[in-house]
């Protein structure tokens, strides 16, 4: 049978704003249920209500910070407590920190929020996803992963913090998380990809290029909006001819190549090994 979200249900996180509020928008409109998973309820319950306008299903919304490990753990568990089927997961929420800062478990937060976040839930919900399946996992990378580094002597950005740095380590992780989740899942009819949606104007590009959020109509009038930048995330949900495609990196022009670091075996599976020691998790999932 073909694919489609119409009456599935999907987890998107950041989905009270800019690309994901708007991806949540348009598969509401297909007919997807959507489970919304925010930190702030106010910000939450604003974009919930426009989102069930927009569709047949009522909109949910889980509050979780994903700066707090033991949140993250929350939610999983309220997913799987309330949605027994779990056909398709966006890890949309993203974060640049102009300052270093760390997260509830002492981690810096770029990475934290970026990869230990969406790695501890996806890994939380790996079972239920794969009895869903046919499946997807959808993961909001970026094209700045080319200039990532994972720097294993200094994971946390201890030494000399530079946003930027923080920040394309954190999606180079997002690559590399998405391959090997790939490799993993290559006997189960669960698919995962990841995407750069676009140099897109939202709070994030305001912190990204370190200008302050109040001027985002500056940024308006120089890139186009969320609604073009959900495009792609949109997409690899939806397009029933990726139903067979895994493992693979997206741009809004189409499939593309990332760099040649996201393609590291070892590289992944040693990101993945001090992933799980640093959430938790046993290694072998
Ligand atoms: N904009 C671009 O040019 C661009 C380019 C490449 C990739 N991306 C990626 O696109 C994704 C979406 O970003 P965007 O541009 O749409 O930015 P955005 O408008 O700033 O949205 C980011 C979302 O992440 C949520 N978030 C941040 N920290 C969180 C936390 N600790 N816990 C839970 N949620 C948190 C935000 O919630 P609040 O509203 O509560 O802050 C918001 O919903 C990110 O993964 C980003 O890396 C964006």
């Amino acid at each position: 049978m073909s694919w489609t979200v119409r009456d599935k249900t999907c987890l998107i996180t950041g989905a009270n704003t800019g690309i994901g509020k708007e991806t949540a928008l348009a598969l509401a409109s297909r007919g997807a249920k959507i489970v919304m998973a925010c930190r702030d309820r106010g910000r939450g319950e604003a974009a919930r209500r426009e989102i069930s306008a927009a569709g047949a299903h009522r909109a949910e919304l889980l509050i979780a910070d994903l700066a707090d490990l033991e949140q993250v753990r929350r939610l999983a568990d309220e997913v799987l407590d309330r949605y027994p089927s779990l056909p398709l997961v966006i890890s949309n929420a993203g974060v640049v920190m102009p300052q270093r800062t760390t997260s509830v478990d002492g981690y810096e937060a770029t990475f934290a929020i970026n990869h230990l976040a969406p790695f501890l839930l996806i890994n939380r919900l790996r079972e239920r996803i794969e009895a869903s399946a046919p499946a997807r996992i959808v993961v909001v990378a970026s094209q700045v992963e080319a200039a990532g580094v994972i720097a294993f002597d200094d994971l946390m950005t201890e030494r000399n913090y530079q946003p930027l740095v923080a920040y394309r380590q954190s999606k180079l992780a997002n690559v590399l998380f998405t391959y090997e989740l790939a490799r993993r899942l290559k006997d189960t009819d669960v698919t995962v990809n990841c995407l750069h949606p676009g140099v897109i104007a939202t709070q994030l590009l305001s912190d990204y290029n370190g200008r302050p959020r109040a001027l985002g109509m500056l940024q308006r009038l120089s890139h186009p909006g969320p609604k073009i930048g959900a495009k792609t995330s949109i997409r690899l949900a939806t397009d029933p001819e990726l139903s067979a495609m895994s493992g693979r990196y997206f741009r809004p022009e189409g499939e593309a190549q990332s760099s040649k670091a996201s393609y590291d075996e070892d590289l992944a599976a040693k990101l993945w090994k001090k992933s799980a020691e640093l959430c938790g998790l046993s290694e072998a999932s």
